[in-house]
């Protein structure tokens, strides 16, 4: 789909798409083509239960005294707190329902109530945005869909009083458009395709953008004794990688900028069964997205090289699959970890956290960042605490945990913080190694699993985030559309821009 912008006008052919604000709150635009059509908008309002909130669609098909094919009024909610969130709900809605109709080209017209504080540019941005966001399809694998299956609009245009300045503030978006867009095809890509070994070689290909990138093997990874990540690995016929992505966007830091690079560590599970703790058989190919933490990561590096970000920042993915077999480890095994920390492994379900500890002493030992950030499908009981609405944080800083919870509601991808203690991470002590993988119940499964990851964190502000219940959409939104989120792309871009090169 083309996206366009332009001065308002009345198009010929095609659909029209006006907005309406709450309690069928009309603006100029909307007034002035009631007007054109003799009365047919306000008939059509009164004729329906639309009232203009936001998401709802009110279809007028071949309206009389305008020569499009079908007017569309799309609801906007309340006009006086209009961000740039609710323009990308509006061009996600709108695109969404005209590729169900059917309707190849559309027109939307864009219009900011009096006294908003985002510009006509930045709007008409947004919804083009929402647009390309909600338009994602992973359909490299469907070879019989009918073409009235296939999403049919071929051309937006939003209309704008400021188009020029709509096109230079959408151009600066298409970095985060193709990191998300990265992002959430790493993710809905099958285990039998995306391997360690092909991720990797995903990566490698992100060189042609400007990242440095570097692939270690298993001989590699054993020399610096990852025995708690190989360990892991060892079930698999698939040998495990790990990469690291550097951006070095701000080579010569000013006074008072840290050169060092803000690390993002993301745990890479190309499929996890669980290993000789098998996961249950209902619902397992959902843990082919279990390397949504790395794929995110790795959206991230390609959105900061596509917009040249002033920052420097590494990217450091754990990639292996988690398989039972002759050659797994089994429960009660104790691996050593490359920190030289000895760990039980009670529960070879429990994995992420394993891989982690190890990229984690990695990530601080060859980078030494000044800021550490991981993101992982952790565990199942962050979906119990949080839904699918917000991912789980935990932050050894009051400021830092702020920061990225202000990130988070900028983009519309919320976290909610979650606790830590020492009491909670006494129940990971075991009788005979340094720890254990797990807690010694379910209680405060998430807690457990970063109490776990933070005995690998050295001195410095560190920050997890479990995105198991955001990583993967059962059902559609405005601008995600149902499978992998991308959820944390836009988020990290956000915090790395507003904190990093602020
Ligand atoms: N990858 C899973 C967590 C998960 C579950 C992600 C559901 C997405 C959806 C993780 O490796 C896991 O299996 N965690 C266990 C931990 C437990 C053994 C302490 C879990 O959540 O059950
Ligand atoms: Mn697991
Ligand atoms: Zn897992």
């Amino acid at each position: 789909m083309l996206i366009a912008f332009a001065e308002p006008s009345l198009p010929h052919g095609g659909t029209l798409i006006v907005t309406v604000g709450q309690d069928r709150a009309l603006g100029p635009s909307v007034i002035a083509i009631d007007r054109i059509t003799g009365g047919a908008v306000g008939r059509a309002l009164a004729a329906s239960r639309f009232t203009g909130k936001k998401d709802e669609v009110l279809e007028m098909l071949a309206p009389t005294g305008l020569e499009v094919a079908r007017l569309l009024l799309v609801g906007q909610g309340k006009l006086e707190t209009l961000t740039e969130t609710a323009f990308e709900t509006l061009g996600g809605t709108a695109v969404a329902f005209l590729n169900k109709a059917g309707e190849t080209e559309a027109w939307l017209r864009l219009e900011l109530p009096a006294g908003s504080t985002l510009s006509p540019g930045q709007a008409a941005a947004a919804a083009g945005l929402g647009a390309q966001l909600r338009s994602y399809r992973f359909d490299r694998y469907r070879t019989t869909e009918k073409p009235d299956q296939k999403p049919s609009l071929a051309r937006l245009t939003v209309q704008v009083a400021a188009p020029a300045e709509a096109e230079t503030a959408f151009a600066r978006v298409q970095p985060v458009v193709a990191g998300v867009t990265l992002a959430r095809d790493l993710i809905s890509e099958p285990a039998n395709r995306l391997t360690p070994v092909t991720f990797a070689d995903r990566c490698t290909a992100l060189t042609e953008v400007g990242l440095e990138v570097a692939v270690l093997d298993q001989a590699r990874m054993a020399e610096l004794g990852m025995g708690a990540l190989l360990g892991v690995a060892q079930g698999s016929a698939q040998p495990p990688r790990l990469v690291t992505l550097s951006w070095h966007g701000d080579p010569t830091p000013a006074a008072g900028r840290d050169g060092r690079p803000v690390v993002l560590v993301g745990k890479g599970v190309t499929f996890d069964s669980g290993g000789i703790s098998i996961k249950p058989a209902g619902g397992m190919e959902d843990m082919k997205w279990d390397m949504a933490g790395a794929a995110v990561v790795t959206g991230v590096m390609r959105t900061l090289a596509g917009r040249q970000a002033r920052v420097n920042v590494v990217g450091v993915l754990g990639l292996v699959e988690n398989m039972p077999s002759g050659t797994a480890q089994r429960p009660g095994d104790v691996v050593v970890s490359a920190s030289g920390k000895s760990i039980e492994v009670i529960n070879t379900d429990a994995e992420g956290r394993l891989v982690l500890a190890d990229a984690l002493w990695y990530a601080q030992e060859t980078f030494k960042p000044r800021l550490l950030i991981d993101l992982a499908t952790l565990t199942g009981a962050v979906i119990i605490a949080l839904g699918h609405e917000h991912a789980g944080l935990f932050a050894t800083e009051d400021g830092l945990a702020d920061q990225l919870l202000a990130a988070g509601r900028a983009v519309g991808e919320p976290l909610w913080r979650l606790p830590m203690g020492e009491n909670y991470d006494k129940d990971l002590n075991s009788d005979i190694a340094d720890m254990k993988n797990v807690g010694s119940g379910r209680a405060g499964g998430s807690i457990l699993g970063a109490q776990f990851l933070k005995r690998f964190v050295g001195d410095l502000p560190w920050a997890h985030l479990d995105i198991a219940g955001v990583a993967w959409s059962k059902k559609d939104t405005a601008t995600v559309p149902k499978g992998g989120t991308g959820f944390g792309v836009r988020l990290l871009d956000r915090f790395l821009a507003d904190i990093a090169e602020g």
